[in-house]
C-alpha cells in the first residue's frame, strides 16, 4: 500500500503525467475515485480502452463504481483507443508506484516490454476483458473476461441453425471490431469455424467498423454499393450493428428482414433493435466486470492464490428473450 504522503504527491503527478500522454484522469472530476487514502487503501492504476461503445461505457462505469464500493483507489486512464497512450499511461502508473495495474489491451500483440517494466516494478497486472499474446504468462496475475471465440460460435450455430432449410448461397457481410484485438480476432475465428461446416454460407465482404456505430455505418453503405444480394450482416457489436441498421434503412431495406442481423453485446439500445425486429439474434457480452476486477485485486495484493483465467458468464438472446429482459437490463 502507498503511504499517504507519497498518494499526496502522486495524485499531481498523475494529473501531469495523465494530462501531458494525452489520456484523461476522470473518475470524478479528474480526481481519483474510491478509497480512504489511508496507509492500507490499495491503489489501482486503470487503463480503459477509450469509449468506443455502450459496452465501454457500462465497463467503465462498473469498474468505478465497484472501486468505490470496495473501497480501491483508482486512477483511472482514457486510452482513446490507442496503444501508444496505454503504454504511457501504464508506464506512468509504474513511475506512480500504485499497488496493482488492471488494464483492457486495446489491441493483443506488443506488450512485453511495458509488462516486463512493471513486473520489474514489482507491479502486479491483471487483464481485464481483453488478452495479449504475450508467449510469458508470468507476465500478468490473470485475466479476466469473456471467451470471445465461443461468442463467435454462438453466432454462427444461431446462423446454421435459421438456415437449415435453405438451400441457395447464403451472403454474410461481417462488420469486424478494432483491427488486432482479441474479441475482434476471436468472435471472427469462432464464427467462421462453425459456419465453414456448410458451403452454402459465405462470407462475401468483411471489413472493420472499429466497433463504433459511425464506422458500422459508414462501412455498411460502402457493402450496400459494392455487394448485391446481402443475405446477413454479422457485427462484432451492437453499435456497429445499430450504424449498419441506419445505413440498411437508408438504402431502402428493412433491417431484421431483408437482411438478417446477428450482433454481440446485449446494450439497452442492441436489445431494443433486437425487440423491435430490426436485429435477429445477440450473443451477451458482459460489461460488469467492476466487482470480480476489485475482488481478484485485493487477492492478488493479500498474497491469496487466484485462477489464471476468469471467464464471464453469458449468455444469448432471441426478440422474445430481448423483450422480457428489456425491463430490467442494467447496461
Ligand atoms: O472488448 C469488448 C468489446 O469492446 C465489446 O464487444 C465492444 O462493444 C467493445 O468496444
Amino acid at each position: 500500500m502507498m503511504k499517504r504522503i507519497s498518494a499526496l504527491v502522486i495524485a499531481g503527478l498523475t494529473a501531469v503525467a495523465l494530462t501531458g500522454c494525452g489520456t484523461s484522469s476522470s473518475s470524478g472530476g479528474g480526481t481519483e475515485s474510491g478509497g480512504g487514502g489511508g496507509d492500507d487503501t490499495i491503489v489501482m492504476g486503470f487503463s480503459q480502452v477509450g469509449a468506443e461503445s455502450g459496452w465501454r461505457t457500462a465497463n467503465t462505469k462498473s469498474v468505478q463504481s465497484a472501486a468505490e464500493k470496495s473501497g480501491i483507489t483508482l486512477r483511472f486512464s482514457d486510452a482513446q483507443q490507442k496503444q501508444e497512450n496505454q503504454i504511457k499511461a501504464i508506464r506512468s502508473f509504474v513511475q506512480q508506484k500504485v499497488d496493482i495495474i488492471a488494464f483492457s489491451p486495446v489491441v493483443e500483440s506488443g506488450w512485453d516490454t511495458v509488462l516486463k517494466e512493471a513486473q520489474n516494478a514489482k507491479i502486479p497486472v491483471i487483464l481485464t476483458d481483453r488478452a495479449v499474446d504475450s508467449k510469458d504468462t508470468t507476465l500478468y496475475k490473470t485475466f479476466l473476461g469473456s471467451d470471445f471465440v465461443e461468442e463467435g460460435k454462438k453466432a454462427g450455430q444461431w446462423l446454421v441453425e435459421e438456415y437449415k432449410d435453405a438451400k441457395d448461397t447464403v451472403n454474410i457481410v461481417e462488420l469486424q471490431g478494432t483491427t488486432g484485438s482479441a474479441p475482434a480476432n476471436d468472435r471472427k475465428a469462432g464464427f467462421a469455424e462453425v459456419i465453414a461446416a456448410d458451403p452454402k454460407f459465405k462470407i462475401v465482404a468483411s471489413q472493420t467498423g472499429d466497433f463504433t456505430r459511425a464506422k458500422g455505418k459508414e462501412v455498411m453503405e460502402a457493402f450496400l454499393k459494392s455487394t448485391p444480394d446481402i443475405d446477413v450482416l454479422y457485427a462484432h457489436n451492437d453499435d456497429m450493428g445499430l450504424g449498419a441498421i441506419e445505413a440498411i434503412e437508408g438504402a431502402g431495406k428493412v433491417p431484421g428482414k431483408d437482411i438478417k442481423i446477428i450482433t454481440v453485446d446485449a446494450v439497452k439500445d442492441g436489445m431494443q433493435a433486437l425487440a423491435d425486429g430490426k436485429i435477429n439474434f445477440i450473443v451477451e457480452c458482459s460489461p460488469l466486470l467492476g466487482p470480480q476486477l476489485m475482488d481478484l485485486a485485493q487477492k492478488v495484493i493479500k498474497g491469496e492464490s487466484i485462477p489464471a483465467r476468469v471467464v464471464t458468464e453469458e449468455t444469448t438472446f432471441t426478440q422474445e428473450q430481448a423483450k422480457a429482459a428489456l425491463p430490467t437490463r442494467e447496461y
